[in-house]
């Protein structure tokens, strides 16, 4: 099944145009929501109006028209999976190329998302040098081929250049999605970044987290088809494409967003949560009389999200993962608190250093099983082996 999956249909020229209507029946009767990009010489043998009946949406074909209403960056954006099909000689050869002139060519180029290609055109086009090279190209950067296939053409001439047929192309989107999105079905509440803790209207205290490892562990979460919510404090980054992303200031904010995001499968708490809050915040800013103390705060405890989300009566996620930022006896004080806590896991880093809003990170992955020493590298790695390893758990 791929319901829910999100999949972008690139029709390019060829008379085998009509099978990509069967291919799109095919995957949205699996449950996939299906996205149609129409070439201009793809609308030569399909129209634009057959395709939107059977996708259920709006077909996309021209550049500009797509900026000003979706942007093609978006439609680059969305896509679990680009296939491309039929995938003429022409297209073959701008992805090649990097060539981006029409709406095609330039999603194609600006997305991140895997790519299926399943070649159709004339067996002496295929066998060519140059579309050989392309595709020889294309797989070297990992884009995923599907036929074609020997047989009967439109024209008089044998050889491979057949479209593979819609079922097998079907069967390798279920290939593909699976492979690519261990975490499908699966729903992750990531906390990253500070809390500001308001004194009075223009002042607050904060720390200096950047929230980079908690974006990168959400990105990486999606990568693996998770659905993720990000409970971000105040950052400088910009929002992980396709992650659902709550915005909070306050640990009490973050604390709400988090419980109504539940239910989720995995939780983790990558935030820097303020400790303390200021007691009574000011309705009004604190004015420095002259000859005047200073004045001085009370401060009243915060919640502990991760504390409160590990024991939750009723909604507390399969895997809860935790978050020891330590400047000594590292492993000893992570151990303790992943008990403290009541949290599955948790990944311990040393701070003493440039961790604090740095690139790098040498972190301790603390299981119920034991410590696992992670060499270090950078953020984004950390994710991509904590997504993975998390992965691993949910395994069937
Ligand atoms: O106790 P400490 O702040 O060192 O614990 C760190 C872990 O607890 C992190 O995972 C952090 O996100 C989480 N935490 C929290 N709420 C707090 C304090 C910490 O979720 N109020």
């Amino acid at each position: 099944m791929l319901a829910g999956r999100r999949i972008l249909l690139i029709i390019s020229g060829s008379v085998a145009a009509f099978k990509a209507l069967e291919l799109t029946r095919l995957l949205r009767r699996d449950g996939a929501a299906v996205t149609a990009i129409l070439t201009a010489a793809g609308a030569r043998f399909v129209t634009r109006e057959a395709l939107a009946a059977i996708t259920g949406s709006r077909v996309h074909d021209d550049l500009w028209a797509a900026e000003a209403e979706i942007g093609h960056i978006r439609l680059a954006r969305l896509p679990e999976l680009v296939v491309v099909a039929p995938a003429s000689a022409d297209i073959l050869a701008k992805m090649a190329h990097g060539l981006a002139d029409d709406l095609a060519s330039t999603v194609l180029l600006a997305t991140r998302a895997p790519i299926l290609v399943a070649p159709a055109m004339n067996p002496a086009m295929w066998e060519h040098p140059a579309t050989q090279a392309n595709m020889s190209a294309l797989r070297m950067r990992g884009v995923r081929v599907v036929g074609p296939n020997e047989g009967a053409m439109a024209e008089p001439e044998s050889g491979p250049g057949r479209l593979a047929e819609p079922a097998e192309i079907q069967a390798m989107v279920h290939a593909l999605l699976a492979e690519e999105a261990p975490l499908a079905g699966r729903h992750a509440i990531v906390t990253s970044g500070p809390t500001h803790e308001p004194i009075d209207p223009v002042r607050y205290i904060a720390n200096r987290s950047s929230g980079k490892q908690g974006h990168a562990i959400a990105a990486a979460l999606h990568a693996l088809g998770a659905r993720v919510t990000l409970v971000s404090g105040p950052v400088a980054l910009p929002d992980p494409p396709g992650v659902t992303v709550r915005h909070v200031e306050t640990a009490r904010e973050m604390l709400a967003a988090c419980e109504a995001a539940l239910p989720a499968d995995i939780a983790v708490m990558a935030a820097a949560v303020a400790d303390w809050r200021v007691a009574r915040e000011a309705t009004q800013k604190l004015k420095k009389e002259a000859g005047a103390a200073p004045p001085a705060l009370s401060m009243a405890l915060n919640p502990d999200i991760l504390a409160s989300i590990a024991a939750h009566p009723v909604q507390r996620p399969a895997l809860v993962v935790g978050f020891a930022a330590e400047t000594e006896k590292v492993v000893e004080h992570a151990t303790a608190k992943r008990i403290r806590k009541g949290c599955d896991w948790i990944v311990a880093n040393d701070v003493s250093g440039d961790v604090m809003g740095g690139d790098a990170n040498r972190v301790q992955l603390i299981t119920e099983d034991g410590v696992e020493d992670w060499p270090r590298m950078p953020k984004e790695e950390v994710a991509r082996h904590l997504a993975l390893r998390i992965a691993t758990r949910f395994a069937p």
